[in-house]
């Protein structure tokens, strides 16, 4: 007997009236209008059952500390680099898990159920570390947790100095950190930028580790530590394990470069991770107008076939005042930036918080097929373009086949004389002539 089985579902690559079948934690079969006996039913009444949504981009150390010590007054990322230092001597252990496990549990609401997120190394004491590294323990049954070893004030620039930033970074790995990071852009020069690079792409290489690195995060053109990444990546055989992420910079620099740059960036299987939110609100803080976007090249590094997700980045913190783990939301804010509009890049944008981000953690058994995990999410919509439309809300979240979170449809009663007596803003209530 099948532990669960969900049927009448609408799959995000448009298969209707699908079952989806579930033993021992897995899904064993995916097909239309199966019958067998199971412990639990569940009609999906035609709705959008999607495999989870992942964030392959997020500051888990800094979240919802808005307002402390101070609110950012400029809105700048520097300003934002500037506070959370100011914070950091503040910082207590206990203080920094509730406020993580507090948005684990918003997470699971939304149905984002894989977070990479990054830590700050700088400190020696590597309290975020051991924080973030014990919230990764206790949130393991319901959230695939990846942590980076980020050295947010530069690991050549830091005040301690470089050695003493890299070994750092060393000991953030020998606990248990995951990826390697990086920030070449806040480095002191071009050069400093592009050495943190080679050296941090080495460590990786030697460790067998990825690589995750804040990379050209501002509106500078000439900005090129990407170029750097991507030879870096073929140098050192990384392909496939290498993302940039933020890559704002790409959005200022000279188009004949750029016709340079996507192939060598395709070439070295760069995976890139783009954070709409962040990138809209902290970019173009130097401009009058017109005020760029800042966003990096989204559409046109997916057309070369490069692999790009978009990340939450930050919520509620010294960076962005809002943000809830809404990983539609982030990818609704993607497709107006990015102007991706047609219905072939509005299924690109919910591609890009679910299995495009999947690719760049490497995560395994992710997705609604025969073998994979049975982890999903049924959302109050007919398509992804309605879960864009609607940031639709999630039903039922699934992992390994048990519900983790319900949230009742949102649907509004009408006082209206003459009128349906409500509404949930659904195409299927538009009438038809
Ligand atoms: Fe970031």
């Amino acid at each position: 007997m099948l532990d669960l089985l969900v049927h009448n579902a609408t799959l995000p690559d448009g298969r209707t009236h699908m079952s989806v079948a579930v033993q021992n934690g897995r899904i064993v079969e995916v097909t239309a209008g199966l019958q067998a006996p199971a412990h639990e039913t569940l009609d999906a009444q035609g709705q959008l059952l999607s495999p989870p949504f992942i964030d392959a981009h997020f500051h888990m150390d800094a979240t919802l500390s808005y307002g402390l010590p101070r609110v950012n007054a400029s809105g700048t990322l520097l300003e934002g680099i500037a506070l959370w230092g100011e914070l950091k001597p503040l910082l207590t252990q206990e203080a920094l898990v509730e406020r993580a496990m507090a948005y684990c549990d918003w997470a699971v609401a939304k149905g984002l159920l894989a977070i990479r997120s990054h830590v700050d190394v700088c400190d020696p004491r590597l309290l975020a570390v051991d924080v973030l590294l014990e919230v990764k323990r206790r949130v393991a049954p319901y959230i695939d947790m990846q942590l980076v070893a980020f050295p947010q004030d530069g690991v050549l620039r830091g005040t301690t100095g470089p050695q003493e930033h890299m070994d750092t970074l060393k000991r953030a790995l020998d606990r248990g950190v995951d990826v390697v990071g990086g920030i070449p852009h806040f480095e002191r020069t071009m050069a400093d930028g592009a050495l943190s690079v080679k050296l941090l792409c080495e460590l990786a290489a030697e460790r067998g580790l990825r690589v995750d690195m804040h990379c050209d995060e501002s509106d500078d053109p000439h900005s090129r530590h990407v170029e750097t990444l991507a030879f870096e990546t073929q140098r050192l055989g990384l392909q496939g394990r290498v993302t940039g992420s933020h890559l704002t910079s790409m959005h200022s620099m000279d188009n004949y470069y750029v016709s340079k740059l996507i192939p060598l960036m395709a070439e070295a299987d760069l995976q890139i991770v783009s954070n709409p939110l962040i990138n809209i609100t902290l970019q173009g803080r130097h401009d009058s107008y017109p005020k760029r976007r800042g966003m990096t090249r989204v559409p046109e590094l997916l057309a070369a076939g490069v692999n790009v997700a978009f990340g939450q980045d930050c919520a509620m913190d010294p960076w962005y005042s809002l943000g809830s783990g809404d990983m539609l939301e982030v990818a609704h804010m993607g497709l107006h930036v990015a102007q991706m509009t047609s219905q072939a890049a509005m299924r690109q944008c919910f591609d890009a918080v679910t299995v495009n981000p999947a690719r760049v953690l490497g995560l395994q058994g992710y997705g609604l097929a025969p073998g994979c995990h049975a982890d999903f999410v049924l959302l109050q919509a007919s398509d992804p373009m309605e879960a864009l439309r609607l940031r639709a809300t999630r039903l039922r979240v699934y992992r390994r086949g048990k519900l983790l979170a319900q949230t009742p449809a949102a649907t509004s009663q009408l006082h209206l004389a003459g009128r349906p007596a409500s509404t949930a803003c659904r195409a299927e209530s538009i009438p038809h002539f």
